[in-house]
């Protein structure tokens, strides 16, 4: 978490353009890097903000990193991470402006904003003890004094010691190292599946209802799933009508903080109405949807095709799966109409269905994007309605079971390498009795749970 706060530093510093002139960084304890700033009398524009953008997306991603190492993750932390990506934004923003403009530098915004992280952290100290949230929230409060001491700054003063601004960077960065060498594990890094498989699950990250309310017990939501994918940011939530069955539209936030509140969503429909007559063709059928690479893939209504659409230009395209099974034959154990349930994972998409020769036993397709083709397919020894729900990490296929009406349990895989199939024991805990659909993403290594209405999120963790 320290992390945060030396970025928080560099940001302040930066964009305020006030330099320091006495900087020095030391390590306490085996988990802080501190550095003491003393400030001067005057501060000044500085002039080059732009040296800082790589470092602050550098850092952001170690915060990252950082944060996928904390157990209990709570949903907040997303929204906290986000914040700071948001703020490294303004910082290549900064960039781009004269120098005379830094001297307008909203200070309100930003006061409002480190106001923002002020409350998380009190709430994060709620859930979580411990001497990290500790340090952050005195980090914060330290920050935000500073912040008004730099507003009373004469604004005039300007340009003399980028050198020790340079200093700076250097010792934080030291600092940084130190801490480094002395980290007992490397976390395995998103992305990597150079690990033996899932591990263990945490628990529930319980987000909120769907924008539909309690009645859409059926849907599915999530972030783009691709990894190469370029709205990271983006959520996405589809629950079906009432009926277990159709998806009528899917609506998209550009944050995780519109879809808090509920606003800034785009909804793309997937039916069209004339004369009072509606158009089903396109629309979807079952909670099988993924967003991947910004087009959401799901089963076509009453058909075994795979349907894709185009978020943003809702270009439209259809393919069959050839012998899948389809309309509720062979569905998951708690989830109508799934016969065909998307997955994404490190390696790319992958559709789980059925097939009559396979008995209703999964079969497990990769779906070439270029074509919207299944390319390869391979057959398991597991009855589909057996399972409650499944998902990919790294080619392996994972399916859960409901062990009680509080847990679920992930009891069988598959590996697509080897072609080999087993029996594991992973629990997670439920908030509602009853999922719908369970989504692994490998840009977070979350997997993203709808659960009779309810979204919620679990972390993923990896044996080493
Ligand atoms: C920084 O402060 C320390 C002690 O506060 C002092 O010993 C050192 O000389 C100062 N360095 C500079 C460059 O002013
Ligand atoms: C990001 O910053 C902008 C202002 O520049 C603000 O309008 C927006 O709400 C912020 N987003 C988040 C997630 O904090
Ligand atoms: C915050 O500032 C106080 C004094 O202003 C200092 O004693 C304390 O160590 C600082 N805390 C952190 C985490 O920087
Ligand atoms: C992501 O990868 C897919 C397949 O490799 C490719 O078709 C797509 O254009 C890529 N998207 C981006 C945003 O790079
Ligand atoms: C329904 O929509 C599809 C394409 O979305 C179109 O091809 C078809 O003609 C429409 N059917 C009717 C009855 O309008
Ligand atoms: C989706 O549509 C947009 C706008 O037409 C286009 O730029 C983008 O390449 C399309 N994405 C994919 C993955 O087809
Ligand atoms: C898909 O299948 C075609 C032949 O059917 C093959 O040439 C191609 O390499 C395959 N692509 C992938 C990604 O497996």
């Amino acid at each position: 978490m320290m992390y945060f706060y030396l970025l928080a530093l560099v940001l302040l510093h930066s964009a305020a353009g006030f330099v320091t002139q006495n900087a020095s960084g030391t390590l306490m304890g085996k988990d802080r890097c501190v550095c003491e700033v003393q400030l001067p009398d005057s501060s000044f524009p500085a002039k080059k903000v732009g040296f800082l953008e790589d470092e602050t997306i550098r850092l952001s991603n170690r915060v990252e990193h950082e944060m996928q190492m904390i157990e209990e993750q709570d949903i907040r932390m997303d929204l906290y991470l986000e914040n700071l990506m948001n703020l490294t934004k303004r910082v290549e923003n900064l960039e781009k402006m004269r120098p005379e403009d830094l001297i307008e530098f909203n200070f309100e915004l930003l006061k409002k904003e480190i106001k923002e992280m002020e409350i998380l952290i009190l709430e994060l100290r709620k859930k979580q003890k411990g001497t990290h949230v500790e340090n952050l929230d005195m980090e914060v409060r330290n920050i935000s004094k500073i912040v008004n001491q730099l507003e009373t700054l004469d604004k005039n003063s300007v340009l003399k010691t980028q050198r020790e601004m340079e200093l700076l960077k250097k010792r934080i960065l030291d600092c940084e190292k130190n801490l480094k060498n002395m980290k007992p594990t490397v976390p395995i890094p998103l992305g990597s599946c150079q690990h033996h498989g899932l591990a263990r699950i945490s628990n529930p990250n319980l987000l909120q209802m769907n924008w539909k309310g309690s009645g859409y017990k059926y849907g599915a939501w999530g972030k783009d799933a691709a990894w190469n994918a370029t709205k990271k940011m983006m959520y996405w939530v589809a629950p079906l009508n009432a009926d277990g069955r159709i998806l009528e539209s899917v609506r998209t936030y550009p944050t995780l903080y519109d879809l808090q509140m509920y606003k800034n969503q785009m909804d793309l429909p997937l039916i069209t109405t004339i004369k009072n007559k509606v158009n089903y063709t396109i629309a979807g059928q079952g909670s099988g949807m993924v967003v991947y690479n910004y087009n959401l893939y799901y089963n076509c209504y009453n058909s075994r095709d795979m349907c894709r659409i185009n978020l943003s230009s809702a270009f439209q395209q259809r393919k069959t799966i050839p012998g899948a099974v389809f309309n509720n034959k062979y569905s998951y154990s708690s989830s109508s109409y799934q016969d065909i349930d998307f997955a994404s994972d490190e390696k790319g998409l992958w559709v789980l269905y059925t097939t009559e020769e396979n008995s209703g036993n999964i079969v497990v397709g990769k779906v070439n994007v270029a074509t919207l083709t299944v390319n390869s397919t391979w057959t398991t020894t597991q009855y589909k309605p057996g399972v409650t729900n499944a998902f990919m990490i790294c080619g392996v296929l994972y399916a859960t079971r409901s062990v009680s009406p509080k847990q679920e349990e992930v009891f069988y895989m598959f590996d697509t390498k080897t072609g080999k199939d087993g029996h594991i024991s992973i629990m997670l805990e439920k908030v509602t009795e009853k999922v719908q659909s369970l989504n692994y993403n490998p840009n977070d290594r979350k997997l993203y749970m709808y659960s009779d209405g309810f979204l919620t999120s679990y972390d993923v963790f990896m044996k080493p």
